[in-house]
This record gives structure tokens, C-alpha cells and sequence, in this order.
């Protein structure tokens, strides 16, 4: 069961719809008023209720505590098209989803949330009938015919989070077919799943920067989650 605390007072920082700052800690605006996603606080704030964003359970969530920019550079904004691979129990797309989407999808965003794992989508499913302008797919980021078809136009913001074997291509080539000039693409490395050539987690890292730099992207930030998840950079890119 979710706290819950009451306040009719604003806290912490407004940043841009449905985001605010109570020093490192984001709240999102909370899209279904009432219901907690993966047992987060929930916060009366004005008249709004706020969602705590774990960066404890979410990469993105620890990408905004660590990130040495603004913390919304990192996000998309209202309104925007998201397309999330390896979207998982969907703990960091509910927080997407009250930024983008918000409640009743007043905001009119897309968010399309690919997994391959059946209990994935199931849960993903059961978040997005309260949740409209959420599309949970159940589909491999390496196959993009599936993930066209609910892509009708390039996505302004781009996440992957798949964990597996070959993760930097399949960001390279999701960013190519489905990112616009000038989106973000945001990718979650998890070392321990690439092939080890026993180089150390800081020389794989490099590696993969330069890679990433190499394939005409525009490599923003490179964000060392350490701390919250370890084994893991977030690498931040902007399609040029
Ligand atoms: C670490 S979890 C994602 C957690 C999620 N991003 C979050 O923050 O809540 C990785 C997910 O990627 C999915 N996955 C792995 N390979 C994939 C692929 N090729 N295509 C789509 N999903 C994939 C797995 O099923 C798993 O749910």
C-alpha cells in the first residue's frame, strides 16, 4: 500500500508539466489519482497528487539524480511521442506516462511500450486501460516491422532498457529507423550482458561511447548509475 501524505500546499520545484523537484527527488503528477504503480508514495500537493520516482527501481529515476544538466533535458514533454523498448513491469513508463500523457491523456501524448515477456505486457495491459495514449506491444526490439506499425510518424524521444546481447545495435538501429532529427535517445547499458573480452567495465564503457559517437549520433551525457544500479551507464544522445 502506497503513503500517502496530505498538503494542500505546492512542494518542492514545478520544472514543466507534471514534474516537480523537492531537491534531487522528482514527483510526477500522478495521472490516476489513488493508485500507486509499484508501491511508490504518493503525495497530496495543491491540487494535484504526486508520485515519488524511485531511483532505486527506475534507471531514468537514477539518471535524474545523477545527470549534471537540467534534470528536464533528460526528459520528453508534454504532448510528446515516446517509444520505450524493454518497458519491463512498467515502473519507469507510469512515471513517462504522467509527463506525456497525463491523466485522461489531457496532454496528448503517445507512449509505445515494447517488451518480448508475456507477464510484462500483461501488467503493461492492465496499467494502459487507465491510462490512455499508453500502447503496450509485445514485440522484439530487434524486429521493427511490428513496432512500425504503431509508428506512424519518428518518435521525439527514444528509450531502451532491454539488457541483452547486442544492446548497442539494437539502440543504433531503433534510433535510425524510428528517432526524428533532433530527438533524444536515451540507453541503459548493462555491462554484465555484453560479451565480456575481459577489457573491465571502464574500457567497455568507453567503447561503447565512442561507438555511439562514431554512428553520427550526438553524444550528450554519459550518466554512471553506480549507487542505484550498479554495472550500469546511461548514455544520453541526441539524433543529429
Ligand atoms: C531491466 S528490464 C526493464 C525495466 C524497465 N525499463 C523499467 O525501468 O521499469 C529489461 C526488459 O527488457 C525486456 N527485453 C529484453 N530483450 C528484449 C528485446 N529484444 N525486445 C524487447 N524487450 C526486451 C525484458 O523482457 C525485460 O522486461
Amino acid at each position: 500500500m502506497a503513503k500517502r501524505r496530505g498538503s494542500r500546499r505546492p512542494f518542492g520545484k514545478e520544472m514543466m508539466p507534471g514534474l516537480r523537484l523537492q531537491g534531487r527527488t522528482a514527483w510526477t503528477e500522478n495521472a490516476t489519482p489513488g493508485q500507486d504503480v509499484y508501491g511508490e508514495t504518493l503525495r497530496r500537493g495543491g491540487l494535484e497528487e504526486w508520485r515519488r520516482w524511485d531511483p532505486r527501481r527506475s534507471k531514468l529515476g537514477a539518471g535524474l539524480v545523477r545527470t549534471e544538466n537540467e534534470e528536464i533535458s533528460l526528459l520528453p514533454k508534454a504532448g510528446s511521442r515516446v517509444l520505450y523498448l524493454g518497458a519491463g513491469h512498467g515502473t519507469t513508463v507510469s512515471h513517462l506516462h504522467d509527463i506525456v500523457c497525463g491523466a485522461d491523456n489531457h496532454r496528448g501524448g503517445r507512449l509505445v511500450a515494447v517488451d518480448l515477456a508475456p507477464r510484462c505486457l500483461r501488467d503493461l495491459n492492465h496499467l494502459a486501460r487507465s491510462r490512455p495514449g499508453l500502447i503496450p506491444l509485445l514485440a522484439d526490439a530487434r524486429k521493427h516491422s511490428m513496432i512500425a506499425a504503431l509508428m506512424p510518424y519518428r518518435a521525439d524521444w527514444l528509450f531502451q532498457d532491454v539488457a541483452q546481447a547486442s544492446q548497442v545495435d539494437i539502440f543504433l538501429n531503433a534510433c535510425e529507423r524510428f528517432l526524428r532529427t533532433g530527438g533524444l535517445g536515451l540507453f541503459s547499458l548493462k555491462a554484465a550482458s555484453e560479451r565480456w573480452d575481459g577489457e573491465g567495465e571502464r574500457a567497455l564503457f568507453d567503447k561503447v561511447a565512442t561507438r555511439l559517437s562514431e554512428s553520427g549520433l550526438e553524444l550528450v551525457e554519459n550518466i554512471e548509475l553506480a549507487g542505484f544500479e550498479e554495472h550500469h551507464m546511461l548514455f544520453v544522445c541526441r539524433m543529429v
